[in-house]
Parts: C-alpha cells; structure tokens; sequence
C-alpha cells in the first residue's frame, strides 16, 4: 500500500477500505507518513467528505493509536460526557456531581481551553491545591471511593488526533464533519466509559454555528459511537451566547458551586440538569427524561450535589473550604465596569469574541505555552433580548494587568449588538440524537 494512492482515492471521491485508513493512521503516528501526505489527506476529505463507515474506522483506527482506559474494576454502567466546546459552558462541574450524586459513577477526563473556549482541567486548578494528573490506579480508586473523578487526558490517549489536530490547525481543515466527529469520538472511546452523552454547541461560540450543522454533526457522532458499540445521546444547546454569566476560570467555579448551592437561575442550570438527566436515562438509571430530571433536581435542591463535588476536591488534594465560602478562590485586583454606549435590546453576541476578551485578560492562551491567570476573565450582567439604557453596566471585567484591559473591552464592546427592536429569543435546547433517531 502507498499513502499516495490513498490520497488519490478520496481525492476522487471514493470510500477508503478500513485497511487503507489504518494502514494511513498508523504510518503517520510512526512517521513513515509524512505531515504534508496526512494534510493533503485531510484536505481531500475536507472538499469530499467520508461515509459513517469510513468514519467508524477512522474514529477506531485513531482510538487504537495510544493507550485505551479500561475502567472495568469500576462497577455498574460508566457514563462521559463531552462538549464540543463553549465559552462560559461550565456544565462539567455541575453535570458532574448531580450525575455521581444519583449513584452513576463519572469517570471523566477533560481538556484545557482550545481557541477560544475554555477548558475544565483549568478551572479545576484554579481551586487550591487540586491535582488534575492522577495515575491510572489512583483515578479508578477515586471514582469507587466517591464516585467522581475528573483527570486530565493521559499524555499517551490518541496520540493520532494530537498529530492530526495540530495540522489542521494550520491547514484550513478544522471545520470538516467526518474530521471533528473522528476527533471528538476517538478520545472518548479510548477513555472507555459505556454511556456517552454529547453536548453539541450550535451558534456564534461554537464550531459549528448552524443548527443544521449541528445536528449533522451530532448524527454522525451517535452513528459512530452506535457501531463502536457505546450509547451515546447527543443534545444540541445554544451557543448564540455565554451559557452562564462567568466567563474566567475562578469566576466559573465560583458559578458552578453558586449553582450547586442552589442559589442561581437560569440557562446554566437549566442545560446541566437536562445533561445530568440524559446522562442519567443513558446509563440506564432512570426510564424517562423526566424521572432524570426529578433526580437531578432533587441532587441539587438537597445538596448532594455539592457534597458530591466536595468530595471529589478533597479526594484530589484541593481546598474544599471554597465551597463555604468562594472568595477563598483567585480573584483580581481590579474590577473595571464596562458600559453601554447606546440604548435598546441585546440584539446578539458574537460569543467567540467574548471567549477571546476574556483571554485577553488573562484567562486563557494564546500560543501553547502561556500560563493562564485564574482569578481574571469577566462577569456578563445582560443576555440577549435585555433592555439597556446608555451607562448600564454591560460586564464587569476582573482584571490583574491594566495592559490586555482596554484591547479586551474593545473586543467585548464590537461582540455586542444594541439594537431598537426587541429581538427574537431563540431556544436554549435545540433537541436530542440518538441511535433511535433525531428528536426537536
Ligand atoms: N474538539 C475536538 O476535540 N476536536 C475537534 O476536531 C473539534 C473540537
Ligand atoms: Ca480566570
């Protein structure tokens, strides 16, 4: 076999066989397949696209490159869950404990922020002392002891998609359905939880920002993760704007925990329980959504929830006097108030460029190596379809370092649109996929 011909064939549009993609995955992570064969591959699939078959052997092939989790000595039905990725979408530390707190084990292991969204393995260490690189043996021991247990990705899983991301990073070749879902599906099917639910990002902050798109991609996930043999559900949520009025790392686990405490309304609460309830329905826990919802309300109303979450920071070496009292957590020197300039109604948000002001403070990196500032990033005070009067206090911006501030609060200011009209709302969940089918 030779990668050119491979390359000429989706070049012509033909399926590929599930011997030639490995044949492709495996040369290019033992580098006798060279980056610029694998970016013309990639882009070959870009223009042409690939089957559910062809992507199941990809997502396998990819999943099989590295080390696979085997969290067998967990006992009962292990349950993921993934978001696409967000800005302000801190659902993880809620969804998290409500799911564990209904007796599902939750074995998860997450990312740090891409682009210009962010990441839950750095909002975790933003609380003191929390240790987010566990061994094998002791993350396994965290999930029987309390049930929960959130690590970081180990350095060995998928090593193809560290490869084949960051050449699509500099190839164009990022925004492809068969490419993200392959992406996306290979890590968690190496991490080896059963149950999987999917948190698909639809609008200005997302990936994909068509609905359509969305759906598209959350099909070919569940197809995927059907003929890998997992249950998977995917929810499509609305990303038009933050999910939650935080948007910094200390600053959302300061609203994770106000949720958790059963202090605090609204689209963030809302989507993490609808996630922990499908979370709950796919392990089997429950026989209909709304018994799942029961649940997780009753986890959080209670308590439990947050007790669930305690527990977790004490079993992985954090201050769990943070959740008695928040302002234990980084703060910032300075909290600046931005305003409007003009009167009306949020129209819309331009939410990647909310992601990016925030990083501008500090909160998130630009190249890889940059280190993050915890305490910084910024509070919204108004949604879309909000009136705002000239001088309204649009955010409050917690800021360490005067010099990102105003580039930061120009980005805010140009992602915000004030207009006469009330606008139209649209719905925070989009609907639900799974290997029954597409329900909205
Ligand atoms: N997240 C991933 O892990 N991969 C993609 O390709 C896109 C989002
Ligand atoms: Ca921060």
């Amino acid at each position: 076999m030779r990668a050119v011909d491979i390359i000429l064939k989706k070049r012509h549009g033909e399926a590929l066989t599930k011997e030639e993609i490995k044949f492709f995955i495996k040369g290019f992570v033992n580098g006798s397949i060279a980056d610029y064969q694998a970016a013309a591959l990639l882009m070959a699939i870009c223009f042409n696209g690939m089957d559910s078959r062809e992507t199941t052997d990809l997502t396998i092939a990819m999943a099989n490159s590295g080390e696979t989790i085997d969290l067998s000595p967990i006992d009962g039905i292990k349950v993921d869950k993934h978001s696409t990725g967000g800005v302000g979408d801190t659902t993880t530390l809620i969804v998290a404990p409500l799911v564990a707190a209904c007796g599902v084990p939750v074995a998860k292991m997450s990312g740090r922020g891409l682009g210009h969204t962010g990441g839950t393995l750095d909002k975790l260490e933003s609380i003191p002392g929390f240790r987010v690189s566990l061994s094998m043996d002791e993350f396994i021991q965290t999930v029987q002891k309390v049930g929960l247990s959130v690590i970081s990705q180990s350095n060995n899983l998928v090593p193809a998609d560290k490869l084949l991301y960051a050449l699509r990073d500099v190839t164009g070749t990022v925004d492809s359905i068969p490419l993200i879902a392959s992406s996306i599906m290979s890590k968690k099917i190496a991490a080896g939880s059963d149950a999987i639910v999917l948190d698909v990002k639809t609008g200005s902050g997302a990936f994909m920002q068509s609905v359509e798109d969305s759906f598209a991609l959350a099909k070919e996930m569940v197809e995927i993760g059907t003929r890998a043999g997992r249950n998977v559900t995917a929810v499509i949520t609305d990303m038009d704007q933050p999910l939650g009025m935080a948007i910094g790392n200390a600053l959302e686990v300061k609203e994770a925990i106000v949720v958790l405490q059963n202090k605090h309304t609204g689209p963030l609460r809302e989507v993490s329980v609808y996630l922990a309830a499908q979370m709950l329905l796919t392990a089997n826990k429950c026989t209909s959504l709304e018994d799942g919802c029961r649940m997780a309300e009753e986890a959080l109303t209670s308590g439990r929830g947050l007790d669930k979450l305690g527990d977790m920071i004490r079993q992985q070496g954090g201050d769990i006097s943070v959740l008695e009292d928040i302002s234990l957590l980084p703060g910032a020197d300075e909290i600046i108030l931005v305003k409007a300039e003009t009167e009306g109604y949020i129209a819309s948000i331009d939410t990647e460029k909310i992601g990016l002001s925030s990083l501008l403070l500090g909160a998130g990196r630009s190249k890889k190596d940059d280190i993050i500032d915890p305490g910084v990033g910024l509070v919204m005070q108004k949604r879309i379809g909000d009136r705002v009067e000239k001088g309204d206090t649009l955010a409050e911006f917690y800021v360490n370092k005067q010099a990102g501030f105003q580039e930061a609060a120009d980005t805010f200011l140009h992602a915000i649109e004030i207009n006469k009209e009330k606008p139209e709302l649209k719905p925070l969940i989009f609907g639900t996929v799974t290997k029954d089918g597409v329900f909205r």
